[in-house]
């Protein structure tokens, strides 16, 4: 069985004394629920919330990482660097990094390697646009996003990694992909994995992300292939993400 897993992408939202106040209500009010629960701030707050954290059952990830191990890259952060203040993965991929800071399928690769390397867990968000919706061409990008990692890190790293299904069009819009929809790409994206080895395809875990609130939460966690959420918006506010890490299958 795979254990469900949350987090949340804060993005660049915060203060300390907003995250202060969110993750003492978070850990305070952690539901008895078997789901993994992660928290992504932004990284100027990545050390204080790992003193904050320490102990609890939530853990830390950063929102974006440089692929470099190290040297003269200014104002880069490296894998090992997150490593050192508390961190247990970073989001790669992310359709907002995709999109406004022109990262392609090969460095969001190379950032995945950089993430393993460091012995962190990536999380590798992938999704399609509208427009590659509807021309119909949704299987298509997520395979191109997946084999570009597949293909340098191999299909061994998602024995130590965790997928993201973000339909770009779900994301921070409102709209949210149906259950149904959901479970189509997510299925696709398995079977994809499963290609290369269906043991290592079976045992992945699959995050649905885009406008996942307390309201959708359980039915697109029902869903066979969906296994938690990436959450964005609604992880700023401690009752919304509470509720979502309560409509977590255990
Ligand atoms: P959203 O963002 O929940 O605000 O749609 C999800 C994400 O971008 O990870």
């Amino acid at each position: 069985m795979r254990r469900q897993i949350i987090a949340g992408n804060w993005k660049m939202h915060g203060s300390r004394a907003e995250n202060a106040a969110l993750v003492e209500t978070i850990v305070h009010r952690l539901p008895n629920s078997t789901a993994e629960v992660w928290v992504c701030p932004p990284l100027v707050y990545l050390a204080e919330l790992a003193r904050a954290l320490g102990g609890s059952r939530v853990s830390l990830g950063a929102q974006n990482v440089c692929a470099e191990t190290q040297g003269a890259f200014t104002g880069e952060v490296s894998a090992a660097m997150l490593r050192d203040v508390g961190c247990s993965g970073a989001i790669v991929g992310h359709s907002e990094r995709r999109a406004l800071y022109g990262e392609s399928d090969q460095l969001v690769a190379r950032k995945f390697a950089a993430v393993l390397a460091a012995g962190l867990t990536p999380i590798l968000c992938v999704g399609e646009q509208l427009a590659e919706r509807e021309a119909g061409r949704t299987f298509e990008v997520v395979d191109r996003q997946l084999d570009a990692v597949l293909d340098l890190s191999g299909v061994q790293a998602f024995t130590r990694a965790v997928l993201a299904y973000e339909p770009v069009w779900a994301i921070g819009t409102g709209k949210t992909a149906t259950p149904q929809q959901a479970e189509e790409v997510h299925a696709h994206i398995r079977g994809r994995i499963a290609g290369r080895d269906a043991k290592i395809a079976a045992l992945v875990r699959i995050q649905y992300g885009g406008s996942v609130k307390a309201a959708n939460a359980a039915e697109l966690f029902s869903m066979p292939n969906v296994d938690g959420g990436l959450i964005g918006g609604a992880s700023l506010k401690a009752e919304e993400f509470l509720a979502i890490i309560s409509a977590a299958r255990s």
